[in-house]
């Protein structure tokens, strides 16, 4: 037995048989997660790898309701509704059918990071939701099965039951789906010393115009760049596990770059096209490539919002912060780095 699985039943015990509370930090992709092979099954067309945070984390409590007729959802203590709640309650019907249960449940979620502002709340939001819902209705897993769980909710909430940095595996594009299943999770990535920072320009932290959902989904059947950037991300990420190996963080900050440029650039050439970045979004790509001339290794990447997250070496955040603050007029600037992974703890969050 593994150790998280010792941890999961002795906080299990604690907590009681029917309610458990986990944490999870989101993760920001260094090679970036875009489009589903299966949409069912969360497959991805191509391997991803990232870096999970120390900030922002999400705490979700999943308590079992015997006598409750439907699940309860709140997030922040506000009832949830449409979309956001039937996700949720997909998810826990997933959950219920591996354990044989069908008590419904009552989830509450706390969440830090602004919600639909491409900050990945989605991948805290379900990895806590699939280490809490698996304690909570008595399922054994181990990181690997934890993982191949979260992504069920959301394909980037695989990488963020692992902490620092981790690769969620495609799994083989030409086996049964079932098999792919399998073998489609996230794992710890090995790296040699770094010391890295995310230094996150928040420059619009409102909600998006097109979920990531549907914008991928529109780039995998329209963009005539889709199949390109898939290729090249392939390559991508095995130039990448070599340079984190290094603990080179300058070929590993060049090669996020250009893999998250890459992904916009099939988001443009999408019918109609998906443009997720803002005039201020450029502008603090500007001042990433002016401390580049200032001879300070900083990287940009971007996700499906227009907020820039800058790869940078621990002791330079200070001085990047600082550039990317004046950049994002009237944004907000965060320093992050790298988190654990998703794990139960007790009721009060600690
Ligand atoms: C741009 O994981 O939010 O952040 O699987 O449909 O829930 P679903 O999508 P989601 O997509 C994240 C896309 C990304 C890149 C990444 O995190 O790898």
């Amino acid at each position: 037995m593994s150790e998280q699985q010792i941890t999961v039943r002795r906080l299990q015990d604690r907590q009681g048989a029917n309610g458990a509370t986990a944490v999870a930090h989101p993760n920001i992709a260094l090679i970036k997660y875009w489009g589903k092979r299966d949409e069912r099954l969360f497959l991805p067309w191509t391997s991803s790898l990232s870096m999970t945070l120390d900030i922002f984390p999400t705490t979700t409590r999943v308590h079992l309701d015997a006598e409750a007729s439907d699940d309860e959802v709140t997030f922040n203590g506000v009832p949830a509704a449409g979309e956001e709640r039937r996700r949720i309650a997909g998810f826990l019907d997933l959950v219920r059918r591996r354990a044989g249960l069908t008590h419904r449940a009552v989830v509450d979620t706390r969440n830090t990071v602004p919600t639909g502002a491409g900050l990945a709340s989605s991948a805290s939001g379900f990895a806590a939701l699939a280490v809490a819902a698996a304690a909570a209705y008595g399922l054994d897993l181990d990181g690997t099965g934890l993982s191949r769980l979260a992504r069920r909710g959301s394909g980037s909430a695989s990488r963020s039951i692992f902490g620092g940095f981790a690769v969620w595996n495609a799994g083989n594009p030409t086996a049964p789906p079932a098999e792919a299943d399998l073998s489609s999770c996230a794992e710890p990535v090995r790296t040699g010393d770094l010391d890295p920072a995310l230094v996150i320009a928040v420059v619009n932290a409102g909600p998006k115009e097109v979920s990531s959902r549907a914008a991928m989904r529109r780039t995998v059947e329209t963009s005539p760049l889709f199949e390109p950037w898939a290729a090249s991300s392939r390559d991508d990420l095995t130039e990448m596990r070599a340079a984190l190996l290094r603990g080179d963080l300058d070929t590993v900050g060049e090669i996020a770059e250009r893999n998250s440029l890459g992904m916009h650039a099939t988001m443009l050439g999408a019918r109609p096209a998906v443009r997720y970045l803002a005039p201020a979004s450029l502008t603090v790509l500007d001042s990433v490539l002016g401390l580049r001339r200032d001879g300070i290794p900083a990287y940009a990447t971007m996700d499906a919002g227009p907020n820039v997250k800058v790869l940078c070496r621990r002791t330079d955040a200070d001085r990047v912060a600082e550039a990317v603050r004046d950049a994002a007029a009237g944004g907000t600037v965060h320093i992050a780095g790298p988190g654990q992974g998703a794990r139960l703890v007790d009721a009060g969050g600690r």
